[in-house]
């Protein structure tokens, strides 16, 4: 019967493309608002697919972007599972680097024959949601029902940080309960060894502007007289690390547990072939001295300076002073640092480095712990098992740098567990222009998770 379904999946793969493109062709930036419109539809869209293929589906405003949520209860005796995705996507700029239109889907066949799909979402995350939702169509077409009772949470504010999401977890608790929830939101080791994460860091926002003078002011006749806020801004954000790559906030490490001698070797070891850095051009660790780069990305929080504003950054040239400087700032956490405390703490720390005539706003950008999977959770066992037999090369345990807030969610609200399982590659380009999605991610993460389902109903 699973051999059916999987015929099934290879058959269509042409409609479950163009699916995907339509979904795609849809631009669901949550973060500006002028795109709220297609957020909504974006939504609407996702209840529709749902309710083609049986989902009791509907979109559920939020004082923010919509939820949608869906449920499908054969009658089953294996476990109930709840699958979370997001239809919100990363705003495309700066657009003048991509090759084509972010919202105009495409396939482009690479030199060595292998396909990829570029767009904004391909990877982050529209066409990782619709490898599971695909995989559930295949097995409605081909049996009639799922083999295991599942509901959807699809949300579209997680790339805003958005606050929706807490108080709808909690408003429907009853409705979302689950023995388990799944998440396709993350990546495999490598293009041919699939991947369950087990750690993801957390995160905690802010921008800050500084204010001098009252209006920008010429920098021949005031300077060295007028306070310049993007010297003060520069000297904040170098202060927030040492010469050894530490941040320097107080406090800032507590919480932090030491990763255990072996894990260290091992991870050593992994990132001697790891080639996350020289894909990007780089070759030197810039982290924390005498750690590897799996433990600067898996294992240590950091402090990045993710945008800074400030003065004349246009064409050709201008002497200014300006009125404001402001930065984007974001830290990733692990183990259990407290996000507000570390929020408080650099905002005391910033507070303590304005000079006097100079002032200083915040404003917070989201906040979440770091995240631990629990590696004796069953379900995880038989994941590995349907990856595995999928990919044909053993599926192995990894961790992650990025952040996915709501796994965490699941266990304080929900009492859930999480099993996340994705076919993203490090090479993706998520949030960066050229985005894109491997056709064989997409094709073999549909029947990947059509037997995650089967080996779950076992
Ligand atoms: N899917 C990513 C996070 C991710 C990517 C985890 C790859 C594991 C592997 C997610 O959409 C994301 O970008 N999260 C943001 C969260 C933030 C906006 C609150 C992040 O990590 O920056
Ligand atoms: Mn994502
Ligand atoms: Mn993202």
């Amino acid at each position: 019967m699973l051999d059916d379904v999987l015929a099934r999946i290879d058959a269509d793969l042409e409609a479950s493309l163009d699916r995907l493109f339509a979904l795609l062709r849809i631009p669901s930036i949550s973060t500006d608002p002028a795109f709220a419109g297609a957020c909504d539809e974006a939504a609407s869209w996702c209840a529709a697919a749902l309710a083609e293929i049986g989902f009791a589906a509907a979109v559920r405003p939020t004082a923010g972007r919509a939820m949608v949520v869906g449920h499908r209860t054969d009658p089953s005796a294996g476990p109930s599972v709840l699958f979370y995705g997001h239809y919100d996507v990363q705003p495309v700029d700066p657009i003048e680097l991509w090759d084509t239109d972010p919202f105009a889907p495409r396939i482009v066949t690479r030199d060595d024959g292998s396909k990829i799909i570029v767009a904004r979402g391909a990877a982050d995350d529209k066409g990782q949601l619709l490898t599971f939702i695909e995989a559930c169509r295949a097995f409605v077409a081909v049996t009639g029902r799922l083999p295991v009772p599942v509901t959807v949470l699809l949300e579209g504010e997680e790339e805003s940080g958005g606050e929706s999401l807490p108080p709808f977890l909690a408003a429907n608790r009853e409705e979302l309960s689950a023995d388990v929830a799944l998440v396709c939101d993350t990546g495999m080791w490598n293009r041919t060894t699939p991947a369950i994460t087990a750690s993801l860091r957390g995160v905690v926002g802010e921008e800050i502007v500084i204010s001098a003078a009252s209006k920008d002011l010429h920098s021949g006749l005031y300077g060295g007289a007028a306070r310049n806020p993007n010297h003060v801004l520069a000297r904040i954000l170098a202060d927030l690390h040492d010469e050894t790559g530490r941040v320097t906030l107080p406090g800032f490490y507590e919480g932090v547990p030491d990763t255990p001698e072996e894990q260290r070797a091992q991870w050593a070891e992994l990132s001697r072939n790891d080639d996350l850095l020289p894909g990007v051009g780089l070759s030197i660790p810039a982290g924390e001295a005498g750690r590897s780069v799996l433990e600067q990305t898996w294992g240590r929080p950091t402090a990045e300076v993710n945008g800074m504003i400030g003065g004349y950054t246009g064409a050709g040239f201008k002497t200014v002073i300006p009125a404001k400087a402001s930065a984007k700032v974001s830290f990733r956490l692990v183990g259990t640092q407290d996000p507000d405390k570390v929020r408080e703490t650099f905002r005391a720390f910033v507070r303590a480095r304005i000079p006097a005539d100079c002032s200083v706003a915040f404003e917070e950008h989201g906040a979440s712990g770091g995240f631990r999977v629990d590696l004796a959770n069953p379900h995880l066992a038989r994941g590995r098992a349907a990856l595995t037999a999928e990919w044909n090369t053993e599926a192995v345990v990894i961790g992650s740098g990025g952040s996915i807030p709501v796994v965490g969610q699941f266990k304080s609200i929900l009492g859930l567990d999480t099993l996340m399982i994705g076919f993203g590659l490090p090479d993706d380009q998520i949030h960066s222009p050229n985005e894109k999605y491997e056709l064989t991610s997409f094709h073999k993460g549909i029947r990947s998770w059509a037997r995650v389902l089967a080996e779950l109903a076992e």
